[in-house]
């Protein structure tokens, strides 16, 4: 507790005679800073080894002037000084004085020091004053009057700061404008509460719990810090990853187009809804090790909807709804791995089918979090990224529809150039890769994979024939990686990731463009 020698004082003189009235003398004294003095007073006072008591008081202080006079000698004695044995004209000391000769003058008339003679102006002087019609300047001759004088004026000065001189005299300074009113801040010290346990005793300081406080019980009477709750506590502000800031742009631009957020936190997803209820086959290879990351504890999932199952099994299996399905056994165990989820798609997949039940309407849902895949890590993949999903359930929705939603959706983000190219998805079709054209790269970038929900996928659910789904799902970080030109993946996402870097990125990237 008693890391310095300041504070070694303070915890002496306390010994010694109980208090110390001023702290600002007590730095005098040791000859330290009051700034210092005070910072150890705090330091002590957080464990209410000392109570400080704030003392305000206004004191004298030479003005800049009364400094003056402290370190030359007052103008009056300057003056009576200079006074040679058989005297000198005012003139002539005002030459050699400069301005604190008319001071030094009237102080000294004032303390009757000097006697003065008029000397009267010699005939032609006037004449020549007469002629610039000017009053005729008369001068004087000044005498010393006493053998010895004192300068009181310095001597008051210099006692000004130990608060002994009369009101009369300080009166006399300040209308001089010799001295001047501060006010100051000092602490009255004590001993605190703890002095006796702390310092005399010298018992441990306890500032948090530990297992052998608990086990041993001796938190009973173990002395602990007292937490301080006004404590500044170091904070700088915080810093918005690209990421979410392109994230909420994402959702602003869904939610303004009427859509709904789906629930994602759903991350350990069954093979079932992540797989099967998209009719993507057992055997496809997305579904195997390469790809997708299985979970050892708990290994399965259970209780799927069972009436749906065994349509998701049949359409599999056999097909229906004109589809002659993929023609092999449907393992119920495969269904039951448990995942991490590859794609949001499984989110579709279960708001879709919680919307069976429910009366019609045309309804567009999205989200944004996180998908798992077992990839090489390079600098455009990583094992976990951000997908936005989003899909649109309505009655004959074409790909026209598709195509017109996206081109509208990134138009909302400042993007406009954008390429459709067929591609193929087992539960969408047709399907559609999208692509946005970057201007400071020069080339096409894949942003994300489309398309129209297969009936496979929806007709076991209920859907009625004529309702159709248009679906996608995008990548948050290649979008973003465009935006804040940004190279490598591992720059903006995962361990690697410098936190200066997120702390200058520009605010803002993403602007609203006008329709090209
Ligand atoms: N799930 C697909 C993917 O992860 C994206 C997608 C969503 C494609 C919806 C079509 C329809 O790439």
């Amino acid at each position: 507790l008693i890391d310095s020698e300041i504070k070694q004082k303070i915890i002496d003189e306390l010994n010694e005679s109980n208090e110390i009235t001023n702290s600002r003398q007590f730095a005098i004294k040791i000859g330290k800073e009051h700034e210092e003095v005070v910072a150890e007073l705090n330091s002590l006072h957080a464990y209410e080894i000392l109570l400080p008591e704030v003392i305000q008081e206004d004191i004298w202080e030479p003005t800049q002037e009364g400094q003056d006079y402290i370190e030359k000698g007052s103008p009056e004695v300057i003056f009576f000084n200079s006074i040679p044995q058989n005297g000198i004209a005012l003139s002539e000391l005002q030459k050699t004085l400069g301005p604190i000769a008319q001071i030094g003058f009237s102080q000294c008339m004032k303390l009757k020091w000097i006697t003065t003679k008029k000397i009267e102006p010699s005939k032609e002087e006037i004449e020549k004053q007469q002629q610039q019609k000017k009053k005729a300047k008369v001068d004087q001759m000044i005498f010393q009057k006493v053998e010895k004088i004192e300068d009181k004026t310095k001597d008051l000065l210099l006692q000004l700061t130990k608060s002994t001189i009369s009101s009369k005299d300080l009166q006399a300074l300040k209308r001089r404008k010799l001295a001047q009113i501060v006010k100051i801040k000092y602490f009255k010290i004590t001993k605190g509460a703890t002095f006796e346990r702390l310092i005399t005793k010298k018992e441990k300081v306890h500032t948090d719990f530990n297992k052998e406080i608990l086990s041993q019980e001796l938190w009973k009477d173990a002395f602990f810090k007292k937490y301080n709750f006004n404590a500044l506590g170091i904070y700088s502000s915080g810093h918005l990853h690209p990421l979410l800031k392109v994230r909420t742009q994402v959702r602003e631009a869904f939610l303004e187009l009427g859509f709904e957020e789906m629930d994602t936190s759903i991350w350990v997803e069954s093979s079932f809804w992540n797989f099967d209820t998209l009719f993507q086959p057992q055997q496809h290879p997305a579904r195997d090790m390469h790809d997708t990351f299985f979970m050892s504890k708990p290994e399965f999932s259970s209780d799927f909807p069972k009436e749906y199952m065994e349509k998701v099994k049949e359409t599999h299996e056999k097909g229906g709804y004109e589809s002659i399905g993929w023609r092999y056994d449907w393992d119920e165990q495969e269904a039951k791995k448990n995942i991490m989820r590859t794609h949001t798609t499984a989110i579709s997949s279960r708001t879709l089918n919680s919307l069976i039940g429910q009366e019609f309407k045309p309804r567009r849902f999205f989200s944004i979090d996180r998908v798992f895949r077992n990839e090489t890590l390079d600098a455009t993949h990583l094992a976990e990224f951000h997908q936005v999903e989003g899909f649109i359930i309505d009655k004959n929705l074409s790909l026209g529809d598709l195509i017109g939603v996206i081109t509208q959706f990134f138009q909302k983000l400042g993007m406009n150039k954008l390429k459709f190219k067929p591609a193929y998805n087992p539960y969408t079709e047709p399907s559609m890769e999208i692509f946005i054209y970057h201007d400071g790269l020069k080339r096409w970038i894949e942003v994300g994979n489309s398309g129209i929900f297969r009936p496979e996928m929806l007709r076991p659910m209920g859907f009625d024939e004529d309702v159709s789904v248009i679906a996608w799902g995008l990548s948050l970080e290649r979008p973003t990686m465009i935006k804040y030109k940004v190279n490598n993946i591992r720059d903006l996402f995962g361990h690697k990731v410098d936190l200066q870097t997120i702390y200058s990125f520009p605010l803002c990237k993403i602007t609203l463009e006008k329709f090209d």
